[in-house]
């Protein structure tokens, strides 16, 4: 196994680099992909919403900002300190809990919306994740994913991005997130993301290519019990 996917050196990155991290997903591209996200969804003001991984929390005041009720969740301390004080400035209502993705404390069905951004391919077990997210959604509820293709590569984010005329900022954060795609995470194609969610026990799988084809958008329904 490549040396760089360790699960404790990801969790190690995360709390040294929190700073820097939640800075580089605060604008530009990758931010402008999270709010197509969020449209693309397009969630409800009142819906419960629970972000897994949220990491700086930017995406859950975004979803705060819109009207919905959310509680964002992740491993990291540091983060976890950025997000809270991120959101205590700008006075945006988010609930942030510390703990594991795959081991959620929260009561089945306890939402309407649970969702997870470029955490899916981190994670040493995909399907077990959307299985945990699955659980804690109600019955007709959502679980929606934002992970990268097995397009995502350094030279196509090269070319896409001067294709773009991205400056040099904002494709540097692009082949950074290639590079990790590449070195440390996981590469969907539309088969492996779709048996994820069916294995997870969903429906209704919906895909999307964004970001030139790197990047997928899925969601899936939480059928009813029994
Ligand atoms: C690439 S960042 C994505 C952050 C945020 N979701 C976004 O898109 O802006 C991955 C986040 O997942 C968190 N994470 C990774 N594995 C985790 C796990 N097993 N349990 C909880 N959080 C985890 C990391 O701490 C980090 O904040």
């Amino acid at each position: 196994m490549n040396f760089f996917r360790h699960d404790w050196l990801k969790s190690i990155f995360f709390e040294l680099g929190a700073g820097w991290y939640a800075r580089k997903l605060a604008s530009g591209p990758e931010a402008e992909l999270r709010r197509e996200f969020v449209d693309w969804l397009g969630p409800s003001a009142g819906a419960r919403v629970l972000d897994v991984g949220c990491g700086p929390g930017h995406l859950a005041r975004l979803l705060a900002q819109r009207g919905c009720r959310v509680i964002a969740t992740d491993r990291s301390r540091r983060l976890l300190q950025i997000a809270r004080r991120l959101a205590a400035a700008d006075r945006t209502p988010v609930l942030f809990v510390r703990t594991a993705a795959e081991r959620l404390p929260f009561p089945d069905g306890s939402f309407d919306l649970s969702l997870a951004t470029a955490v899916v391919y981190l994670v040493p077990q995909p399907e077990g994740l959307l299985r945990e997210m699955a659980r804690v959604t109600r019955a007709g509820g959502t679980v929606a994913s934002l992970d990268p293709s097995d397009a995502m590569q350094v030279r196509a984010m090269r070319a896409w991005s001067s294709a773009e005329r991205l400056n040099a900022r904002d494709t540097r954060k692009l082949v950074l997130w290639a590079l990790a795609a590449e070195r440390i995470g996981k590469r969907f194609s539309a088969a492996a993301l779709r048996s994820l969610f069916v294995a997870a026990g969903l429906l209704e799988v919906q895909q999307e290519l964004r970001l030139g084809g790197m990047v997928w958008f899925a969601r899936a329904v939480k059928p009813p019990a029994g």
